[in-house]
């Protein structure tokens, strides 16, 4: 993770620093283009204006004059045609200058050194303190010919400025730089977290700890992170659960068969008893062939999505011959059944379909009391279907509600458990309405009743 910091760190200073390179060559650029210029006349001006204010007043002291101008910034450098040179103000730090120079502004040429300076980076350009890097004036004053060369004394007028922003840069830098080693701490550490998570994770600890709290990228990643450790944890724990509750429902049915049949090998039993031990294996492997099936069903459906043969079929029609399958059954409990169904044909799987009415019908019949009733209504809507199955049996709590589409899960009642059962029929139904894109939904009050509502798209 330490590289990733350090890539980070270099990649942002890196641009920081290129950016710096890129805008001084730019404002390099701008300075040649329009600073040079507009410097050179604005220098032209002030010269011309000095050089005309001592043509016009003929009494004036140059040397006064020119020093006074020099206190408030300005470097000047005065001859004339005999030779005569006086330099006022600041040193130049270069003094060289060719003798044409000279001759063309006594010859009355305006000189454009700062214009004209040669273009090497900005600030030798701007700040070069030399005898070359000035304007040059002609003027008359009793009646011989001066050449006056004038450049902004820079020290004197940009010494406070010049130190503000050179701190202002250095502290930018550095500035920066401490932030980017700061910041890109806060940034990576997420990342530090979610791995050494990650790893925590493969080695099968679920109990990992990310903090959630940035509302960032980051944040989120960590917080579906989270999401699926939960969900894997889930996951692992429905497997070690569906493990155990497979093995514990094929071995106590194994166990029995084998406990009978050890009584069957008994010489002495009577034939009453024998037949009573051979009904109790056949109901066992009953069981066991019923446990298999709804195991492999659900196996099938939990492969793939597209196990759905899809066909129309008349679901209403389905429903009453279901119900005229159990009328014996439901004779046998004393129970009353009411159904109200239209005829609608739906596009979806025969067989699995017919599954999820079966599996209804038979809770509502097994966990019914005596004399309870069941009502099976059908409503066609405009897309849709809904099947209600009603009965007046014993009813589920808030608890249980939430947990009855769970595989292997029974409702822990001494009533549930006298009932024959795998706990996998109801999570095989929800199953099967959710792979035909429809909803189901229970309504129950212990020892009221319980309504189960499914909805199907019809197409
Ligand atoms: N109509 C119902 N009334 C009361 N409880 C029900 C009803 N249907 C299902 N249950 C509860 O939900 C549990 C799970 O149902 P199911 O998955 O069909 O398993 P099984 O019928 O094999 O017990 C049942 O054991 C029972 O406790
Ligand atoms: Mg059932």
């Amino acid at each position: 993770m330490r590289s990733l910091y350090i890539k980070f760190v270099v990649i942002t200073i890196g641009i920081m620093i290129f950016s710096g390179v890129l805008s001084f060559f730019i404002s390099n650029t701008y300075y040649q283009q329009k600073l040079k210029p507009y410097n050179d006349e604005k220098n032209t001006n002030i010269a011309l204006s000095i050089s005309s204010f001592i043509e016009d007043h003929p009494s004036i002291n140059i040397e006064e004059y020119l020093n006074h101008l020099s206190s408030i910034g300005y470097q000047f450098y005065l001859t004339d045609r005999l030779g005569n040179e006086s330099f006022f103000g600041s040193p130049f730090r270069v003094t060289t200058l060719s003798d044409s120079i000279r001759d063309e502004v006594l010859n009355g040429t305006i000189y454009h050194g700062i214009l004209h300076f040669p273009q090497e980076t900005f600030v030798t350009g701007f700040f070069a303190n030399e005898l070359e890097n000035t304007i040059g004036v002609p003027f008359m004053y009793n009646n011989r010919n001066y050449a006056l060369f004038l450049r902004p004394d820079i020290k004197l007028l940009f010494n406070e400025m010049h130190l503000l922003f050179g701190w202002l840069l250095v502290l930018t830098i550095v500035l920066s730089i401490l932030f980017v080693l700061f910041s890109t701490k806060y940034l990576v550490k997420p990342i530090s977290q979610l791995t050494s998570a990650t790893k925590s994770l493969a080695k099968g600890d679920f109990n990992v700890k990310v903090s959630t709290s940035r509302q960032d990228e980051l944040g989120e990643l960590s917080h579906s992170f989270l999401t699926m450790a939960r969900r894997l944890e889930q996951v692992d724990d429905m497997r070690k659960e569906f493990v155990s509750n497979i093995s514990h429902d094929i071995q106590s049915p194994l166990s029995n068969i084998k406990g009978y049949t050890n009584l069957l090998e008994n010489e002495s039993i009577c034939q009453e008893e024998r037949n009573q031990y051979i009904t109790i294996i056949n109901d066992e492997i009953k069981r066991l062939s019923n446990l298999t099936k709804q195991l492999l069903l659900l196996a099938s459906l939990d492969k793939n999505n597209d196990i759905l043969k899809k066909e129309s079929v008349d679901i209403g029609k389905q429903i009453k011959e279901l119900i005229r399958n159990s009328k014996w059954l439901i004779n046998e409990k004393d129970i009353m059944l009411e159904y109200t169904i239209p005829e609608v044909i739906i596009k979806g799987d025969p067989s699995l379909l017919y599954t999820v009415w079966d599996n209804l019908l038979s809770n509502a019949i097994k966990y019914n009391r005596p004399n309870g009733s069941i009502e099976m209504t059908m409503k066609e809507k405009e897309s849709s279907v809904l099947i209600l199955c009603k009965d007046t049996g014993v009813g589920l709590n808030e608890k249980d509600i939430n947990r009855i589409f769970d595989r292997f899960y029974r409702v822990d009642t001494a009533r549930t458990r006298s009932v024959e059962g795998t706990g996998l029929g109801l999570s095989i139904v929800a199953t099967i309405v959710k792979l035909h894109h429809g909803t189901i939904h229970v309504e129950s009050k212990r020892d009221e009743g319980t309504i189960f509502t499914i909805e199907l798209p019809k197409s």
